[in-house]
């Protein structure tokens, strides 16, 4: 039995960028299995990172004429794991590298550990949209466990703190009315702020600010979007893969209403503020994964702003929920 929730094991996986992928074929890890991604003619090709001849890692090989060479013994397997070259003999050995199954969607490869995979990812708003100017940012993995990784996206309450000045002030905070809506399949939590914000980034990149919306789509999905009076600002989306049970690759893609500004200076801003912000975030992130692996199993105590960890823990380990609606008051 896999160690991980359901949904999650029996889900579609970025796994790399379009745009990461060159000559060279791509070691990654998804949910602790070493798998290799490289181009074909026919698009990018994704196996287990194992030869079947001596179990060595095909990753280290090169891809030749849409084939990955194997660096030990030199069999060469194109993107549905045939073997097709075998050096030395004249015609190639009958066995097979396991291929798993591909999509692109999103600018993302994606692929699904699944025995039997759903038809295809799911993909949220605003992700197949041509009026916003987007671009994707492939993070560096970081020590975190999957479900805090999430939260820490979705969490109104530690930017004060973690990203003071930057995000949200430490000094001002204003009232704020969030309502929280929890289904079957998606959460969210709907900040109603009208306010200029105080703290550097969103001063200068939103201006006045109506709503923030932080969103959960089970099991791996998480959006932050920012709204002026009205109308989208950005929206975040990150989807985060399970590299193992404590280390996570967060695809982060941004997306602003095009027309505004320039995109690249939008892209240029945007990725400037987030590198501190970023590096805040995986230094809490390890330092959390770090106490839980010295303490035990992870325990929480739920406090008054944590509007929506019951659900993103409930949801993302396929728990039934039910249905609910509620407004809080709150300080931001
Ligand atoms: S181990 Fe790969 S070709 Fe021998
Ligand atoms: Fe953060």
């Amino acid at each position: 039995m896999s160690a991980y929730p359901k949904a999650v094991a029996d889900g579609w996986h970025p796994i790399a960028t379009l745009a990461e992928l060159k000559r060279r074929p791509l070691a990654r890890m998804l949910m602790d299995k070493p798998l290799v991604v490289f181009r074909t003619a026919n698009g990018p090709a994704v196996l287990l990172d194992r030869c079947p001849h001596r179990n060595m890692a095909l990753s280290l090989g090169a891809v030749r004429d849409g084939a990955i060479e194997c660096p030990y013994h030199g069999w060469r397997f194109d993107g549905a794991g045939r073997c097709t070259l075998t050096p030395g003999a004249d015609a190639p050995a009958r066995h097979e590298a396991s291929a798993l199954p591909v999509q692109v969607a999103a600018g993302l490869i994606w692929t699904t550990l699944a025995a039997s995979p759903r038809a295809a990812p799911a993909l949220p708003h605003p992700l197949e949209e041509t009026k916003f100017d987007t671009f994707l940012w492939p993070v560096r993995p970081s020590r975190a466990r999957l479900l805090d990784a999430i939260e820490n996206l979705l969490d109104p309450a530690h930017p004060h703190f973690l990203h003071a000045g930057i995000v949200r002030s430490r000094q001002v905070r204003k009232p704020v009315d969030a309502t929280v809506r929890v289904r079957a399949d998606f959460a969210e939590a709907i900040y109603v702020e009208n306010t200029r914000p105080a703290a550097l980034m969103p001063r200068m990149l939103e201006g006045l600010r109506g709503r923030s919306i932080g969103r959960f789509f089970p099991p791996t999905i998480g959006q932050v979007a920012f709204e002026g009076a009205n109308r989208l600002r950005l929206a975040i989306t990150v989807f985060f893969t399970p590299e193992t049970q404590d280390r996570v690759r967060p695809f982060a893609h941004f997306a602003t209403p095009a027309g505004a500004a320039p995109a690249f200076i939008k892209e240029g801003l945007l990725r400037a503020f987030h590198i501190p912000v970023l590096a805040q975030d995986r230094a809490a992130l390890r330092r959390q994964a770090e106490s839980i692996a010295a303490y035990g199993p992870a325990r929480y105590a739920l406090g008054p702003l944590d509007l929506l960890f019951p659900a993103i823990q409930a949801l993302m380990h396929g728990e039934a929920v039910q249905d609910s609606e509620r407004c809080v008051r709150l300080h931001l």
